[in-house]
């Protein structure tokens, strides 16, 4: 079976390094490269994180390219609470080997959606928008190129993260998240509603260092170095692991259900600034532009994680 291949757009960040991990390890999947955007941490950080990961799987063969260092319009917003002042607390880092690409993240993503047959590239976006964003506003022919998005990012009957309303990838940068989802572009949307449902469980965790391989253990420092965050806030055995659902979404959709929906971004009310507004009930009657999961086999989710990055 010919691999689908996707473009990982992301903010490292701990969960975001176990999404990269799983996809490297998943034969159904070739990554034709990483682009870093500003988020958990500012965009240095985020970039160097990603050449950690690659290196730490043996995967230094993937490209990875720098691309906004800040929102379309607004001061970013990090989250070093939760990802420790590096973005990757948990592990031991390093300078990676491979150095990044000279050419930017943005000019990355046109040149590949206009290089590869048309509608054969996934973007898989774990982080805040900013980078798909400027690829759509600066180059808007390449949308209908766009095989998928599939996008970690909002919350509805879950609420927020980061505000009582709104989801950090969201949140940081909504204007670009409102051009994403006006883009017309087919959009799979992982919002907290199905992320809170796959908490990684001391058990999990122990399953996972178990592998013994150098990926596993490294992930298994990071995740609990990650957790504590969450497990503090919402007395879980465990915190969401946000970002893998987005690859696990194409290895095996199966384990997933949501439904077809409406979605718009609140751009302009500071109380709510970045919510996703989901027309779960359909009283709109608005286009419905994303399929919004919302449940999910968090076992089945797991067993996939574990195995696949025990391959690495
Ligand atoms: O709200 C969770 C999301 O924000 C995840 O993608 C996490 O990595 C951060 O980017
Ligand atoms: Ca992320």
């Amino acid at each position: 079976m010919t691999p689908r291949k996707i473009i990982i757009d992301t903010d490292p960040g701990q969960d975001d390094a176990a999404a990269i991990m799983l996809a490297l390890a998943s034969p159904e999947l070739e990554v034709l490269g990483i682009t870093a955007v500003a988020g958990n941490v500012p965009l240095a950080l985020t970039a160097r994180n990603a050449g950690i990961v690659t290196e730490i799987c043996g995967r230094s063969d993937v490209p990875v390219f720098a691309g906004a260092s800040a929102p379309l319009k607004r001061k970013l917003v990090t989250a070093e609470h939760v990802h420790g002042k590096t973005g990757l607390d948990g592990v031991e880092l390093f300078e990676p080997a491979r150095p990044l690409e000279t050419g930017n993240a943005v000019d990355f993503i046109i040149e590949t959606l206009r290089n590869e047959p048309e509608r054969t590239v996934t973007l898989c976006a774990l982080g805040p928008l900013t980078n798909i964003a400027t690829v759509f506003e600066r180059v808007p022919g390449v949308v209908a190129r766009v095989k998928e998005i599939v996008l970690m990012g909002g919350g509805f009957f879950e609420g927020g993260n980061i505000t009582p309303s709104a989801e950090f990838n969201i949140y940081v940068d909504p204007e670009a998240a409102d051009i994403v989802f006006r883009s017309g572009a087919p959009i799979t949307m992982m919002p907290l509603d199905v992320t809170h449902k796959v908490l990684t469980t001391r058990a999990r965790v122990q399953r996972l260092r178990a592998n013994g391989n150098r990926p596993s253990v490294a992930m298994a420092g990071m995740l609990e170095f990650f957790e504590r965050f969450d497990e503090q806030k919402y007395g879980t055995d465990g915190g969401p692991l946000h970002d893998p659902t987005v690859i696990a979404w194409l290895i095996d959709p199966g384990m997933f259900g949501g439904r077809d929906c409406n979605v718009r971004i609140e751009t302009g009310s500071e109380l709510t600034l970045g919510a996703t507004v989901v027309d779960w009930w359909k009283v709109t009657g608005l286009p419905e532009n994303a399929f919004v999961v919302d449940s999910v086999d968090s076992e089945r989710f797991f067993d996939l994680f574990i195995e696949r990055v025990g391959r690495l």
